[in-house]
């Protein structure tokens, strides 16, 4: 290898084991790469076998400089629990012997001069601290959900959490007014919060998560200044230097050099054929819903879906994930199918952002997911929101509330208030306005992301202030 290979900075990237963080952190990398980084990115061996499998072998290609390496899964069991368990368990250990690995001469890479760690992810900075590296988090989901994390402590100060009983879960425990919160907004509740709080070992998760950024050495978001700007300042007077560099997806497509564009990460085979059946619709007159990666239904609550997007008269594109029913697989009765002839399309999985820069998708029923927010918004599409847990319920709020282009079906789900809410969406007087809305966020993610924009020169910065920076001992 020539001097000057070795002498390129080299970024290892860590991101948590789910399909949202993965493509969110593959993108900041792509960035990173373009701009002269040599990159180390990782999978756990599960996932990298996973994507192999649903895409092409050039997915995941083995570049000089652009390299995949893996760890171990540890212990996970297939539940949430025992999924965060296993991160902050099973991970350090190998990772920190992977990272040593890579900085022996023989590994034939430069040395490996920051890491790039999920803000979930925190198992990272041992390494980094023992190396002398910058450790950077990459917070990917939004700010305001992020700000609503830092508050679990305040709310156990408060007495709010743990909840008393189960009863509390359906009473006016959800609906008690949150509006002591620097930087948010008033209209926020217990419900609106990251809805962790009645997930002991989850929400002890990430109350020490948000906590361990204190110690990263900058921290990344997806988000752009103008959209999120009171939680980012509230944000900045805690925290080490926060760059946001949002919308990804946006900034990734400005950049020039697209060698890396068959890089893939998806967890599921893509089906590209909804593309074309797309092409056959009118302008912003299909409605697209897509709960993203994670969120489980009971059938049941399928059907009233499957009933409600049928009865609104509206042409559809719905993703339905082989695993989205809890224990089973989904079905929709004979009758829905029949009904659905030539006005909805069904799959399991879709390149989403294809599909939201499509000129016929006139609306999104999203369960809320930050990277599914994103892109939406970079699109100018407005939104259903169905929030399923975590970060979500925060993104709705704020969806709703704040940036006016999100309307909300009530936790039960009902056929006629789907199909209400739909037609409302695609063509009633409220929809107007967040279409309108919609458009105006689009230019904003577009001006912040393009040259010259504040996410362009955060990037800019970023390389330049922490990540492109000399080694400070080796
Ligand atoms: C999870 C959390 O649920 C989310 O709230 C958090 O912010 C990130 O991690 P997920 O539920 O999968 O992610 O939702 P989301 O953040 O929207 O990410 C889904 C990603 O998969 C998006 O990048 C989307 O473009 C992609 N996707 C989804 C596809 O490419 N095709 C699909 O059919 C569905």
């Amino acid at each position: 290898m020539g001097s000057s290979t070795r002498s390129k900075p080299h970024a290892v990237c860590m991101p948590l084991p789910a399909q949202g963080h993965i493509n969110a952190m593959i993108k900041l990398a792509k960035l990173l790469h373009f701009k002269g980084f040599h990159i180390t990115f990782i999978y756990t061996e599960s996932i990298y076998n996973r994507i192999l499998a649903s895409s092409s072998p050039d997915s995941l290609p083995c570049s000089t400089d652009f390299q995949f390496e893996t760890i171990p899964d540890g212990m996970m069991a297939g539940d949430m629990v025992s999924f965060f368990e296993s991160v902050r368990d099973d991970f350090a250990d190998p990772f920190g012997e992977l990272v040593k690995r890579l900085n022996e001469p023989s590994s034939g890479v430069p040395p490996v001069s920051c890491i790039i760690s999920d803000s979930f992810t925190s198992f990272t900075l041992g390494v980094a601290a023992e190396l002398g590296i910058p450790d950077v988090f990459f917070c990917s989901v939004s700010a305001c959900s992020y700000l609503g994390m830092l508050q679990y402590d305040e709310l156990i100060r408060r007495g709010l959490v743990p909840p008393e009983s189960e009863r509390d879960l359906s009473n006016s425990y959800l609906e008690t007014s949150i509006d002591w919160i620097p930087g948010m907004i008033k209209s926020m509740r217990v419900k609106d919060l990251p809805n962790f709080l009645q997930q002991d070992k989850i929400f002890k998760y990430f109350k020490d998560e948000v906590q361990s950024a204190l110690q990263a050495t900058a921290i990344i978001m997806n988000t752009f200044d103008e959209l999120e700007f009171p939680v980012l300042n509230r944000l900045s007077a805690i925290f080490p230097p926060i760059y946001t560099l949002g919308p990804l997806n946006l900034l990734y497509d400005h950049i020039p050099d697209k060698s890396l564009k068959n890089v893939r990460s998806s967890f599921w085979k893509e089906d590209h054929d909804c593309l074309k059946w797309l092409g056959d619709r009118m302008p912003q007159s299909v409605i697209y819903i897509n709960f993203g990666s994670v969120a489980v239904f009971k059938n049941q609550q399928l059907i009233e879906f499957g009933w409600g997007i049928a009865n609104s008269g509206h042409d559809f594109l719905w993703v339905i994930r082989p695993d989205i029913v809890d224990g089973d697989s989904a079905i929709l009765p004979k009758g829905f199918l029949r009904e659905i002839e030539g006005r909805g399309f069904l799959t399991s999985w879709c390149p989403q952002e294809e599909v939201l820069t499509h000129s016929s998708i006139g609306g999104f029923l999203t369960h809320c997911g930050w990277n599914s927010t994103m892109e939406s918004m970079s699109f100018g599409v407005p939104v259903l929101c169905y929030p399923y847990f975590g970060d979500q319920q925060t993104n709705c709020r704020y969806l709703c509330d704040e940036w006016g282009i999100g309307l909300e079906i009530g936790d039960d789900v009902r056929r006629e208030e789907v199909a209400e809410k739909i037609r409302e969406l695609m063509g009633g007087e409220k929809g107007k306005d967040m279409r309108r809305n919609a458009a105006k966020l689009k230019e904003n993610a577009t001006k912040a992301s393009e040259v010259g924009g504040s996410s362009f020169l955060n990037l800019e910065r970023v390389i330049k202030e922490v990540l492109g920076k000399e080694r400070s001992c080796i």
